[in-house]
């Protein structure tokens, strides 16, 4: 075994104005899964976090539900805990940003930027809200878009066009809080002078601290030059005043990363064995690990090590970046129901579901991941209970009945314990890599292989013969010294698993380096079924129920309505067949020019083409993702001329319209141009 390594790891602090989803819980999950599996090899690994409570849209929310934010805080801070907490989720520690320790924290690293140089101040001018008293970030800002006119758009993009801008170009500004029209007024600004620490993060963004499309993202920003970094909000802000400057508080993300420190801080005044400077010295040997999603890498990996390297502290020893949960492959959806709460899912399923699903598909890249709701029914139930809980539920019988819960001595395939304790060496890497793809591949091929064996040997049919016991339980004892082994494996995954079979194996908790060991001459406690199957409905549960919490939230006509609209009367099989329905292959997809809702497209029906003007802008604002797309398209619609040419026919979609319109598409194989039946 290598020395024991010390190792401190945080995942992004959420915000503490909202509740966890699933898509929140990828990171928590990917993040405490490789924190277990540290402390599985015996070494030394914190897990910290803490709510990120300050800013201007949590004492906005506070405001209007009538509470304070110190309240606000507290009552979200039980909710985040409540649902990491039956995720498995283990933190050493779980903190807040509006604490003690970290006001004195990012007072200290402020004092030190400040003393050293590294902050500025100027004047900024801003839209200010009169009604309000108070200046307004970019998201509080709304009105038309200077490109394309569209209304009620944000003070720094627009949705419809996809411009980006100054608020001050917007026409009809008005404030989203007040409604009131803004004012330009001058304020005095902080600034942290990143250009400062140009040549030390060209240094270290490429010292092998970041995933190599990380890094050529953050060389893309490198080479444009960096602007200095405006860290201080105007009063009325909830946050920490900057000390000595009244009306003055540190912007949110300025003490945001800080709480990484705090709540450590906070978790060393409990844990005399912890010692504060052996982590975050600047000489520290200690190891440091930021997960993050890929929407908060500059903060990470340009802010804060410089501010931790103007401030005499260490810096990252890795940024570990992952991309963004999709579900059924889009966007979570309230109205499809696929905006998943973490507590609406616990109200459904199992939480150990989830995170050996997310274990399968997550690689070490920044790619998005997607949680397709039938595969995922379909892979928990294969592989946990169809591949690893079958071989004990398989074998545990036979012993418990024929040799009174005793495991006997007698190994039947030497080989098989081998080829495992054989791939412990690249599953432990995968891990550590945070390949946990790898990892769960490398596993369910050993399952694959102890369940082929016991299939082979077919313990219950020689049960039945006379004089074939002993045999009988030596393959069972095999098959329970496999699965055992898999439980090792799978543990950082699958902590109530693992604790449910260390019960059955009536063992103490298993290390990583009970790989070496067999259960011989041991006795088993009885055997409780470890997990069970998912139920579908219960899968279909859980997404109505998420469509009920937006109904309960905000009702908003429109969405549902299609599904309550009446079915139409019918009509005879012949109608039917008059409509001369095809598959036609999208060659083209292109705006056009003048039309709002338009796109035009050029498709192939295998002998002809025919151009179509469809009314689906609203939901693909890239028509190019359209191309090479199979369709469904009515081919023998009477031609329509419209202002901008002729439109051939029309495609098929769904939906109420809007960003919901789902174009349809035929199962793979089929061909442009076959007739639809
Ligand atoms: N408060 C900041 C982080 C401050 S860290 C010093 C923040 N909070 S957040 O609540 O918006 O997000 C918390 C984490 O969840 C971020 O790493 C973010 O990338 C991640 N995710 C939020 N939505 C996500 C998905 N849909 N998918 C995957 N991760 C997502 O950002
Ligand atoms: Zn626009």
């Amino acid at each position: 075994m290598s020395e024991t390594r010390k190792i401190l790891v945080t995942s992004a602090l959420p915000y503490a104005n909202g509740s966890i989803h699933l898509g929140h819980m990828l990171e928590y999950i990917q993040t405490d899964m490789w924190v277990r599996f540290q402390k599985l090899r015996g070494n030394q690994c914190i897990y910290v976090c803490a709510d990120d409570a300050h800013g201007s849209a949590i004492m906005l929310r506070a405001e209007k539900e009538g509470i304070t934010p110190e309240q606000l805080i507290a009552n979200v801070q039980a909710e985040h805990s409540a649902d990491f907490a039956d995720f498995l989720v283990d933190f050493d520690n779980f903190h807040s940003t509006h604490s003690e320790e970290n006001r004195e924290l990012s007072e200290l690293i402020y004092g030190r930027l400040s003393t050293a140089g590294h902050i500025a101040t100027r004047s900024v001018t801003q839209y200010f809200d009169p009604d309000k008293g108070m200046f307004l970030a970019d998201r509080f800002i709304k009105g038309t878009c200077p490109k394309c006119a569209a209304e009620d758009q944000y003070g720094d993009n627009c949705e419809k066009c996809g411009a980006t801008y100054e608020p001050t170009e917007l026409k009809h500004p008005r404030s989203a809080i007040s409604g009131a029209v803004p004012v330009l007024r001058d304020s005095k600004h902080f600034f942290f002078k990143l250009p400062e620490f140009q040549a030390m993060l060209e240094q270290w963004t490429r010292s092998g601290t970041l995933q190599e499309s990380v890094a050529n993202k953050l060389a893309e920003w490198l080479d444009a030059g960096l602007q200095e970094w405006d860290i201080s909000r105007d009063a009325p802000y909830f946050g920490f005043e900057i000390p000595g400057e009244p009306g003055k508080y540190f912007y949110v993300w300025l003490d945001a990363p800080i709480g990484y420190m705090a709540s450590f801080k906070n978790l060393c005044a409990r844990r005399p064995d912890l010692d504060f400077d052996t982590f975050w010295s600047e000489d520290s040997t200690a190891e440091l690990y930021h997960f993050i999603g890929k929407d908060i890498i500059n903060f990470h990996a340009l802010f804060w090590p410089a501010m931790l390297e103007g401030a005499g502290f260490r810096k990252p020893s890795g940024i570990n970046v992952h991309g963004y949960l999709t579900v059924n492959g889009a966007k979570m959806s309230k109205s499809r129901g696929t905006f998943i709460k973490a507590r609406t899912y616990l109200q459904h399923l199992d939480p150990e579901y989830l995170r050996y699903y997310y274990a399968a598909k997550l690689g070490r890249g920044v790619d998005d991941l997607d949680l397709n709701l039938e595969d995922f029914v379909q892979k928990v139930n294969s592989d946990l209970v169809g591949k690893v809980v079958n071989i004990a539920s398989r074998c545990a019988g036979f012993i418990l009945k024929g040799n009174d819960g005793v495991i006997v001595a007698e190994s039947a395939a030497p080989e098989l314990n081998e080829a495992f304790l054989a791939a412990t060496p690249s599953i432990a890497e995968a891990y550590e890599i945070r390949d946990f793809a790898r990892a769960m591949r490398e596993i369910m091929t050993l399952a694959d292989r102890a369940n082929a064996w016991i299939a082979d040997k077919a313990p219950w049919a020689l049960n039945k013969q006379e004089g074939k016991q002993a045999e009988v339980q030596a393959i069972c004892a095999q098959g329970i010294n496999l699965f055992r082994q898999l439980v090792i494996f799978l543990k950082p995954v699958l902590p109530n698993l693992a604790r449910a079979a260390e019960t059955f194996l009536n063992v103490p908790p298993l290390t990583w380096d009970d790989h070496r060991s067999l259960l011989t001459g041991h006795r088993l406690n009885p055997f409780t079924p470890l997990m069970t199957r998912i139920e579908p409905a219960k899968v279909e549960g859980m997404v109505q129920a998420s469509k009920e919490d937006l109904e309960a939230t905000q009702s908003k006509p429109g969405n549902g309505e299609l599904q309550k609209a009446p079915l139409a009367a019918t009509i005879d099989f012949d109608a039917f067949a008059a409509v001369d329905l095809r598959i036609a292959l999208i060659e083209k997809a292109e705006f056009v020019e003048g039309a709002d809702k338009l796109l035009r497209l050029t498709l192939d029906i295998g002998d002809a083409k025919r151009n179509v003007f469809s009314g689906i802008k609203s939901a693909y604002p890239d028509p190019s993702e359209l191309e090479g797309r199979l369709t469904l398209y009515v081919a023998n619609l009477a031609a329509r001329k419209m202002k901008f040419g002729v439109s051939e026919g029309m495609v098929l979609a769904a939906g109420p319209g809007g960003e919901e319109i789902y174009l349809l598409s035929p199962d793979s194989g089929a061909r442009p141009g076959q007739r639809v039946m």
